[in-house]
């Protein structure tokens, strides 16, 4: 059965808008130019299979650097010294440490402890037996930008660390698995919100997920609360990075005098882990994949 589609139905390329002010008319030959549409209305570039390819495999090298934290992270070493391994380990695999220089950030990756939400910035801090410690990396091969973190225990954590960690990793999953053409944007951030919340966590506001591959932030902004159904129908072909950060106390944060590092304002924990997702054509699948 078919119905003729009125000009102020939802256009059936799935973007949202109206028909008129999408697709009728557009293109004679009936196909669709999503990409155009989305360049043009949202400043989002979405990806080639080339593209795809290429924030792929900087994807590998960041799960790689990932990794040798993990072998290498203890108590006893400085952040300074995770700096050094993600820097060396990087431009040995013919990379670029997408944070040095971004914005004037002085090192090459984010390690961010305890109550810092995020952007530590490394230096001399000794990491403690306890301790939780989130290493964000950032990289650029071949001119793909690929964005992943997560959140690693030193030594034995306490039993407030482990909860965090897990509602932290829960959360990145949630969200995840909200990412499909024809859900919104606001989708992926009322799921994350509803679960953090519902476990008496809080969610950060002031830092979003975002558009990512050509640069290190790209439109859109992909906010980790939010209502369901609201803001921009995800098209195969999107990439960007789901990375909820989520407190054990309020959700409110202040910046230091580095104008970079991220507090809770309360003196909680935090805890994010991140990774670099693709819209497919039935779902998605990361780019910078880890098991949560
Ligand atoms: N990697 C962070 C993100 O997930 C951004 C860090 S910006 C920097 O978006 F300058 F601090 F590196
Ligand atoms: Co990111
Ligand atoms: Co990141």
């Amino acid at each position: 059965m078919s119905r003729k589609i009125g000009r102020n139905d939802p256009c059936p390329c799935g973007s949202g808008f109206k028909y008129k002010r999408c697709c009728l008319g557009r293109n004679p030959s009936g196909s669709i130019d999503i990409k155009k549409l989305y360049a043009e209305q949202y400043k989002i570039r979405l990806k080639k299979i080339k593209d795809i390819k290429g924030i792929s495999r900087s994807g590998r090298l960041v799960l790689d650097t990932l990794d040798l934290v993990e072998s290498e992270i203890r108590a006893g070493i400085t952040t300074d010294d995770i700096n050094t391994s993600v820097h060396e380990f990087t431009v040995k695999n013919g990379g670029i440490p997408a944070p040095l220089n971004y914005r004037s950030f002085p090192k090459s990756v984010c390690v961010s402890v305890n109550e810092v939400i995020c952007h530590g910035i490394p230096g001399d801090k000794v990491l403690q037996d306890g301790d939780i410690a989130n290493v964000d990396v950032t990289t650029i091969l071949k001119g793909y930008y690929a964005d992943a973190s997560k959140t690693f225990f030193v030594g034995t954590p306490s039993p407030e660390a482990r909860k965090i960690v897990r509602v932290a990793r829960e959360s990145l999953k949630i969200g995840m698995s909200m990412v499909r053409p024809g859900n919104t944007i606001g989708d992926i951030g009322w799921a994350i919100q509803r679960y953090a919340e519902g476990q008496g966590c809080s969610v950060v506001r002031g830092f979003t997920g975002h558009g990512v591959g050509f640069e290190f932030h790209e439109p859109p902004q992909v906010p980790h609360f939010g209502e369901k159904g609201v803001g921009i129908t995800l098209v195969p072909g999107m990439v960007f990075t789901l990375e909820p950060m989520v407190n054990l106390g309020k959700k409110d944060l202040r910046i230091l005098e580095d104008n970079w590092t991220a507090v809770t304002k309360d003196g909680s924990l935090s805890a994010q882990f991140e990774q670099t997702v693709l819209v497919t054509n039935d779902g998605f699948e990361s780019l910078t994949p880890f098991d949560l």
